[in-house]
């Protein structure tokens, strides 16, 4: 009996896991935007708001706790980690190969168990290339990350942040007015 619910665990916890881990790496390098997108909204629970699009390359894990708004902009080769929520705004800019965490290792815990976090991006933030949001950060309305930049705390709104840690540099104009959708609904194949 014991053996029997040992595997029903394993398969619970790391099989299937692997297998839409899998999956998803295949899945997010089709190089049609509109299957994609399909896919993770229909089968795996993404929420995904109107004239948004998510680049080629793009790894999501746990899609089912990401939801994105309208019109907004995930590059290519990001990773979007919706182990607890991640909440991504309207009018986003995530730009290429940028990185936003939900969960990590405890680096105090004697059995290297793991915090989490929830991963709010407001309306009309910028999260430049290569930077890194980790674990429970908020990034702020209008609020701009650097490229290369690794946000430990939540950005108030309108602010430039930069570095590792990422710290304010500036603040951002306050006037925003664009729609990321309208630049790039077109692009429709990648
Ligand atoms: C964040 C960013 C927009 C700042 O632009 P800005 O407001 O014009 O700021 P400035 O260039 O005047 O720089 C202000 C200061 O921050 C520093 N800084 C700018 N970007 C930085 C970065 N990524 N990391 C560390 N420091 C940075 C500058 O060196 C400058 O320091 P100084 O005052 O000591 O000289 C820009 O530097 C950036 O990172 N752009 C992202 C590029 C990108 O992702 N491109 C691809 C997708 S569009």
């Amino acid at each position: 009996m014991k053996s029997i619910i040992d595997k029903l665990r394993y398969t619970k916890l790391i099989f299937l896991p692997s297998i839409e881990y899998i999956f998803l790496y295949y899945l997010t390098r089709i190089p049609l935007r509109s299957i994609r997108q399909f896919i993770l909204r229909r089968f795996f629970g993404m929420r995904i708001g109107d004239r948004t699009t998510i680049f080629m390359g793009t790894l999501v894990y746990s899609p089912k706790n990401i939801t994105i708004g309208s019109a907004t902009t995930i590059g290519h080769d990001c990773y979007l980690d919706g182990c607890v929520s991640l909440k991504i705004g309207n009018n986003v800019n995530i730009s290429s190969e940028a990185m936003i965490w939900t969960m990590q290792h405890d680096a105090q815990s004697p059995t290297f168990g793991v915090k989490t976090g929830k991963v709010v991006i407001e309306d009309h933030a910028w999260v430049s290339t290569r930077a890194m949001v980790l674990a429970g950060v908020t990034i702020g309305k209008g609020a701009v990350v650097a490229a290369g930049a690794v946000v430990t705390k939540s950005v108030e709104p309108y602010t430039i942040v930069a570095g590792i840690p990422a710290k304010p540099i500036g603040k951002r104009n306050q006037e925003l007015d664009y729609t990321l959708g309208e630049t790039n609904w077109h692009l429709g194949f990648i």
